[in-house]
């Protein structure tokens, strides 16, 4: 029989079933399939059956077994958008902000992602690695089991690739899958602010042929903002990864409008990301060209700022997903469980659209719907059980973790809330 496990009697079993060839949008997003009473068949590492527990147990005997009773299955949560791999912490200008300087001001004058990039070069592949595997352990205490981790603060070809080979060591070590973006346009080397053409360039010619031709990367990603990059200069260095076989996301639209979402939907990306500040116009666009928005309010939050406008993206036909953002200036933290409460009381989703929007969704949002997002035959054995009697609890009872057992690939690796 090999190696199988059966988790049973689950007071809800969240499938999600149904959403693997196209995300979910409107209604859609509220459909989890919900079995209550839930059981699912594990065998090498990959989803067997899913079902009510009477039918899954008289068909199936495991080497090992799981009682949920009085908790909720969920698929594994899926992050689709982290700056895991960084060095060190900004508390200080969090206090700045807090006395009323803006996250732009901090930047401009040489804080902000520069002060990571200077923390980020100056550290070894070791240190990186240790910073970043305590953070992937959180993650997985949090129900995480798959992270999109992006480059951005090496700024030179070295630093690039030395955090997309941090990223890649940890995906081969760590249980937690990690798929990398390579993010060269993060922000504009200090020194070269007034003229950025020549680090546009090297961007293009060099680290971006580099990071898809080592493979280091699925997806390239820029910042696109007033003071950072254009619309124009974005787009350039999009078309040029798409070139390279690196597919395109945008952090667009998250301080200013700024035709973000516009542009993705012309570009063709995979998601646009942040969206605070997205326009009508672009909301449109990007419903019909089928570009997801992962929303970010863990940023809106901890900035401070107007939350993006899920509610009027899901009613105009966009996939949503929801992220964290973990980095050390805009979203300091690793709960996607929070996210999804800020989901619902800031953002204007429901329970059941905040599940979708960290499961399924997300799992488009990073190409990983085929494998994961759901807990359907022959897709890998990730799944979060929470010690709450039902789904609705996850969003209403904020700000705790109420992570019980984390399952990646057949494995339980948190148990009783703690690390195996
Ligand atoms: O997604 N907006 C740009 N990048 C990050 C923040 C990075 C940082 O402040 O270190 C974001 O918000
Ligand atoms: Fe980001």
């Amino acid at each position: 029989m090999g190696d199988s496990l059966l988790i049973k009697n689950a007071a809800q079993l969240i499938t999600m079933k149904g959403h693997s060839d196209k995300p979910a949008v409107r209604s859609a997003m509220s459909d989890l399939d919900v079995i209550e009473n839930g059981a699912v068949y594990i065998e090498e590492g990959k989803i067997f059956e899913a079902g009510p527990s009477e039918e899954i147990c008289a068909k199936y005997e495991a080497d090992k077994q799981i009682d949920a009773s009085g908790k909720v299955v969920t698929p594994g949560l899926i992050d689709p958008h982290t700056h895991l791999v960084h060095a060190g912490t900004r508390e200080n200008e969090y206090a700045m902000r807090l006395k009323g300087k803006t996250y732009m001001e901090i930047m401009e004058a040489g804080g902000g992602i520069h002060a990571t990039t200077r923390a980020t070069q100056e550290a070894s592949h070791e240190e990186l690695y240790e910073q970043s595997k305590k953070r992937l352990n959180k993650f997985l205490l949090h129900g995480v089991t798959t992270v999109e981790a992006k480059s951005g603060y090496g700024l030179t070809l070295e630093h690039e690739m030395k955090q997309l080979e941090v990223a890649k060591k940890l995906n081969e070590d760590h249980p937690v899958d990690i798929i990398s973006t390579f993010m060269g346009a993060h922000a504009i080397p200090m020194a070269e602010k007034e003229n950025p053409e020549p680090f546009i360039d090297r961007v293009i010619n060099e680290m971006i042929p580099k990071a898809a031709e080592q493979k280091l990367a699925v997806f390239n990603d820029v910042f696109c903002e007033r003071g950072v990059f254009t619309p124009d200069q974005s787009k350039r260095i999009l078309e040029a990864g798409k070139e390279h076989g690196l597919i395109p996301k945008i952090h667009a639209d998250e301080i200013e409008p700024y035709a973000g979402a516009e542009l993705a939907a012309s570009v063709g990306a995979i998601s646009a990301d942040h969206l605070l500040k997205a326009s009508e116009q672009g909301i449109k666009d990007m419903a019909e060209a089928g570009v997801i928005g992962v929303l970010l309010p863990g940023t809106a939050f901890f900035l401070m700022a107007e939350f993006a406008h899920a509610r009027k993206m899901i009613d105009a036909g966009v996939a949503v997903a929801l992220s964290t953002d973990a980095n050390p200036g805009s979203s300091p933290t690793i709960s996607l469980p929070f996210i999804m409460n800020l989901g619902c009381l800031k953002m204007g989703m429901t329970p059941e659209e905040v599940i979708t929007a960290t499961t399924i969704n997300a799992a488009h949002a990073i190409g990983q719907a085929k494998e994961a997002g759901s807990l359907e035959a022959g897709k890998k054995a990730d799944l979060t059980i929470f010690d709450v009697p039902n789904y609705l609890t996850l969003s209403y009872q904020y700000g705790m973790n109420h992570v019980d057992t984390v399952i990646k690939g057949g494995k339980p690796l948190v148990v009783g809330g703690q690390l195996q």
